[in-house]
């Protein structure tokens, strides 16, 4: 089969990374590291400039990663006050509303003093350097102000997904010890409401620590309000200053907590700091994207996400760009919404989710192309791999063969891109994430842990040699489980939690989790969370969950259940237990399918063997393996019988 490259259009003949200097610099960057990022720091303005560059060490028992330690700076500074001087016209915030016709653009400038208020605000509630600040946000400009406002003060954001249930929330603001939420009366999407107001009423019922509220008013509903506890953020803005000196911060100060899901538990709360990832997210947006002044971009993630994060936020802001921001959802209130979206403010360059491309897909080409993307030039894709039908239809349809695709591989973890074509460097091979940013090392194991050759065409778990400054420094907390995650399947070397391979030319290729971490709409979920959700409710017994292969959502959710003794399945109890996920966790892990069944295949020491519950789940009886060490192998006939999906 002949394989397809696309080569580098013309319009990318003057990008700021070619392959000659994708070449030097990557070279640079392994080689004298100290001397490679202590120039790309340079990017950012700093009080103090970092002469010690990095301090690493992947040793189990040494574990520890800092990055430009003696430096000093603020993000906020950084991301609007430099700006000033050259920019404060410029605008820095696109917002679009969910209601097409509801949008307007924030200046650098008006930036600056939204940021300053907001910042006194958390001030005046009693918001001081080092605490935790939990912002349960739609996607309005205030999710940024309040971002950007707990940077200028030194305070410690934890931004939480608004699609998650006020028991998700409540959990992640006792894990952090946070005593303060900043959220708005309501969000929408496709004309609906989200009451987050009212949630997070409920979650602070099981977060009794819980100071103050910072509530912002977005849709004027009615709200329960607590006296005392509860502040309007319009209030709060008419009682003080527009003026906020930034707080000059160590680069290694924390900067925000994400709560991301693993393998086993509960959700961990990934710790970034303040100067590793802001270089990071700096240079990965400038490189990645080719930005150029006069760009429009529009990453469609939500900011309850690292993406969002990185590269609404920070990444973006950080180098002076205009970024658009998106309240509603892509195919409301018509198939053609992103479309007009882009013709209206006319975008460069859409960064999205290849589950929003299959979705999007779905509706036809003429939605598309209906409307003007000659403002188009480049298209990224995140957070799941692409199957080759959607990155053609991207590039052929949306980008009118014209535009490159950058296909970025990354994690919550990691900060910032760290495998993916730069569009002026890499011919693409579609599907391929490509090749590694710079200072970043991939390599593949075997599952014993060896190295495999670093050359020709290989296959295996994905690790990371070394560091990068946009690394997660720890989980909040808990940092032995930051070690035991990451750190300990294979000596000195970050382990991903991703398979991969690499093919002769040098591509890397993300063949997807290796690990109990399902990817559902390029949301993250582990099958451990879901799990410890059914088993709450009283009809449960055992519950055990995997993922399958799903067309739109790229995995699905498939449960294994066994009720308490003497239950008989209805369809009801199936509704009640994807009801009952969904508001434990939130609308994203409901279950799509759940299969009950008397018995789940256990080895006789009773551990539950996953592999052959995926194999049923995918439909592929004839790979279960060896399955005479089940306990009960008849086990298995059963749940192949009741296997719900047709293949
Ligand atoms: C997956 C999202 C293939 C991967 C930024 C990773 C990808 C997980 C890609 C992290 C890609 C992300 N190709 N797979 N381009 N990007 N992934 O933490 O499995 O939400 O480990 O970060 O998404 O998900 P997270």
């Amino acid at each position: 089969m002949s394989e397809t490259v696309i080569g580098i259009p013309q319009s990318f003949a003057d990008a700021k990374i070619n392959a000659e200097r994708y070449a030097d610099m990557y070279a640079r960057s392994i080689n004298e590291p100290d001397a490679f990022w202590a120039d790309e720091a340079k990017r950012l303005d700093w009080y103090k400039e970092p002469t010690k560059i990095s301090d690493v060490s992947f040793a189990k028992d040494d574990l520890h990663i800092r990055w430009f330690e003696d430096g000093e700076l603020n993000v906020s500074y950084n991301c609007i006050d430099r700006h000033l001087p050259e920019r404060a016209g410029k605008v820095a915030l696109i917002w679009e509303g969910d209601n097409p016709a509801f949008h307007h653009s924030i200046t650098y400038a008006q930036l600056h003093n939204h940021v300053c208020r907001f910042a006194n605000e958390l001030k005046k509630i009693g918001v001081k350097k080092g605490d935790r600040v939990t912002l349960y946000m739609p996607m309005i400009p205030e999710a940024a102000y309040a971002m950007l406002a707990c940077t200028r003060i030194g305070a410690v954001h934890s931004v939480v997904f608004g699609g998650f249930s006020p028991d998700a929330l409540a959990g992640r603001i006792n894990d952090c010890q946070s005593e303060f939420v900043v959220t708005a009366d309501q969000g929408v999407r496709g004309n609906k409401g989200v009451p987050l107001k009212a949630n997070v009423d409920k979650a602070l019922e099981q977060a009794p620590d819980v100071k103050a509220v910072l509530c912002i008013r977005h849709t004027g509903a009615q709200v329960p309000w607590v006296e005392g506890r509860d502040f309007w953020h319009h209030d709060l803005a008419l009682e003080v200053d527009a003026k906020c000196e930034p707080e000059p911060m160590k680069a290694e100060d924390p900067l925000f907590i994400l709560y991301t899901s693993g393998s086993t538990g509960k959700p961990k709360g990934v710790l970034h700091t303040t100067g590793g990832y802001l270089v990071w997210a700096s240079m990965t947006h400038e490189y990645t994207f080719d930005h150029r002044e006069d760009d429009v971009f529009w990453c469609t993630a939500d900011v309850g996400w690292v993406t969002g994060h990185t590269y609404i936020v920070y990444g973006p802001l950080a180098n002076g760009a205009t970024s658009l921001m998106y309240e509603g959802v892509p195919t409301w209130p018509g198939p053609d919404r992103c479309w007009r979206i882009v013709a209206k403010h006319k975008v460069t360059t859409i960064y999205t989710a290849p589950t929003a491309i299959r979705a999007l897909m779905r509706e036809g080409d003429e939605p598309v192309s209906k409307h003007d993307r000659s403002s188009l030039r480049l298209l990224g894709s995140v957070g799941e791999p692409i199957n080759p039908e959607a990155w053609r239809w991207y590039h052929e349809v949306v980008g009118d063969k014209r535009c490159p695709i950058v296909d970025t591989w990354w994690q919550t973890e990691t900060g910032g891109h760290l495998i993916t074509p730069l569009p002026g460097a890499h011919e693409l091979k579609p599907g391929s994430a490509s090749f590694p940013m710079f200072g970043v090392q991939p390599a593949l194991v075997d599952t014993e842990g060896n190295l495999l050759p670093d050359e020709g065409a290989q296959e295996g778990n994905l690790v990371l040699l070394g560091s990068w400054p946009g690394q997660m420094r720890t989980v909040y907390g808990d940092h032995q489980r930051f070690v035991e995650t990451y750190f300990s399947t294979y000596e000195n070397m970050y382990f991903t939690g991703d398979g991969a391979r690499r093919d002769a030319d040098g591509y890397w290729w993300i063949t997807g989790r290796v690990d109990d971490v399902l990817n559902v709409s390029g949301h993250r979920l582990g099958t451990a969370e879901i799990e410890s959700a059914l088993v709450a409710h009283e009809l449960v017994a055992e519950a055990a969950v995997v993922g399958y292969p799903h067309d739109l959502k790229g995995q699905g959710i498939y449960c294994y259940v066994t009720l308490v003794a003497g239950l008989e399945p209805t369809e009801e109890t199936e509704k009640t237990l994807k009801a009952h996920v969904r508001q434990e966790i939130g609308p994203v892990a409901t279950p799509d399918v759940i299969q009950f069944s008397p018995g789940l295949p256990k080895t006789r020491s009773g551990k539950i063997m996953r592999r052959i519950l995926r194999k049923i789940a995918e439909g592929e009886y004839d790979k279960l393996g060896d399955i005479s060490t089940l306990a009960d192998p008849g086990v298995v006939e059963d749940l192949i019988e009741g296997h719900k999906i047709s293949t």
